[in-house]
């Protein structure tokens, strides 16, 4: 089949540097190096390396402190992939290459596209369970996909937190989606990049905790504010199959940068973790205040679930012009850019970033605003 164009990043790729008021980022305002590294040594450590090839599927240091992330984990579980991206890409092109009799993938959705587009392009059966509102709270159609899935099932994709709704699935959502995986003898790719993004209290349950087949993806890339780094990762509990993923890494992209490996390893030592997750749940808490006073002063035109986790939310418009337009017009006519529901099929829906500049969101959420008043 075809590759489908991925929207989303093609319209991110496009824009975000050329208009004034960058509202389609689902990351957090990026850490400077000096941010990561304020010591005059150290830095000078960082000057003196050698921009070689670093190990191919990551440092070790590097492996050891990401399988701190996950319980029982050792530096062995890990394979580094170039950014989060790579990792599902990876993980998506072995499941698929390896299991001639199930080609059957089973995606929650809304989602950030990638693993959907990818899939298809492969040649899979992608079928979808979705998110439901319920009582102003996005919860998993457990039912639904229960089914979907059978002895084809290659695979359930979550991603816990999501992108683009900010839900959070619960542990007994994840307990109820593996005992399905189980049933079925599907894995489960569970791309958790904004766990440690929570606008709530508790730590977003890793779906690690609940099931063996599990490949859990993630990076630097959002809650850490690295996503220049291009360090990715999967997470495995299986070493073989981790070897194998690794096989296919070589095909893709070789090795990580040295430069990712190396600042990677710093950002993960556990108070400066420790410190990066708590500027992001700063800002995420400061700016989603911004956006509170927008949907509050905007009621009518707008509805919006509040975001569990993560820097995104979907807004919902109530104004009759198709989202993808809504978007062409704002940057145009306003220097605004938006993801367009359109391209999370959700018509009639905006993906809003709020983990930037407030100033920048404030004023861009106003020409928003401002834009739909007009519009009927
Ligand atoms: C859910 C999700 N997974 C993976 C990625 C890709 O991350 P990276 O930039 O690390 O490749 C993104 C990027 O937006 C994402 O939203």
């Amino acid at each position: 089949m075809k590759l489908d164009e991925f929207h989303l990043e093609r319209i991110q790729s496009e824009w975000e540097n050329i208009v004034e008021y960058n509202l389609s980022e689902s990351g957090i305002e990026p850490l400077r190096i000096d941010e990561l590294v304020p010591h005059n040594a150290m830095q000078k450590t960082i000057l003196e390396t050698k921009l070689g090839y670093p190990q191919t599927n990551g440092s070790i240091p590097l492996r050891r402190n990401i399988s701190a992330l996950y319980a029982g984990a050792t530096e062995k579980d890990i394979l580094v992939t170039n950014g989060g991206s790579e990792a599902n890409m990876v993980s998506i092109w072995n499941m698929l290459h390896e299991a001639d009799d199930r080609k059957d993938i089973v995606i929650e959705l809304p989602n950030y596209m990638q693993i959907w587009g990818y899939s298809r392009a492969l040649g899979a059966n992608v079928k979808s369970f979705w998110l439901k509102k319920e009582d102003n709270v996005w919860v998993p159609d457990v039912e639904g996909l229960k089914h979907l899935v059978s002895k084809k099932t290659r695979l359930i994709a979550l991603c816990n937190p999501n992108n683009p709704t900010g839900a959070v699935m619960k542990e007994d959502h994840l307990k109820a989606i593996a005992d399905i995986a189980e049933d079925c003898g599907a894995w489960i790719l569970s791309d958790e990049i904004y766990s440690g993004a929570e606008l709530i209290d508790q730590r977003t349950p890793t779906m690690w905790d609940y099931y063996d087949n599990v490949l859990v993806t993630s990076g630097l890339s959002k809650v850490y504010a690295l996503p220049g780094l291009r360090i990715g990762w999967i997470a495995c509990k299986d070493e073989e199959k981790t070897d194998e993923l690794w096989a296919y890494s070589d095909y893709t992209s070789i090795a990580p940068s040295m430069m990712g490996d190396v600042l990677g390893q710093i950002a993960l030592e556990t108070e400066m973790r420790e410190f990066i997750e708590k500027r992001t749940r700063r800002i995420l808490k400061e700016n989603w205040s911004a956006m509170e006073n927008w949907l509050g002063e905007n009621e009518g035109m707008f509805s919006c679930i509040r975001p569990e986790a993560s820097p995104v939310c979907l807004v919902e418009y109530h104004r009759d012009i198709k989202s993808t337009d809504l978007a062409d017009r704002l940057i145009e006519e306003k220097s605004v850019l938006i993801a367009p529901g359109d391209h999370f099929l959700l018509p009639q829906n905006i993906r809003v970033g709020y983990g930037h500049d407030k100033k920048k969101l404030v004023k861009g959420l106003s020409l928003i605003a401002d834009f739909l008043k007009k519009e009927k």
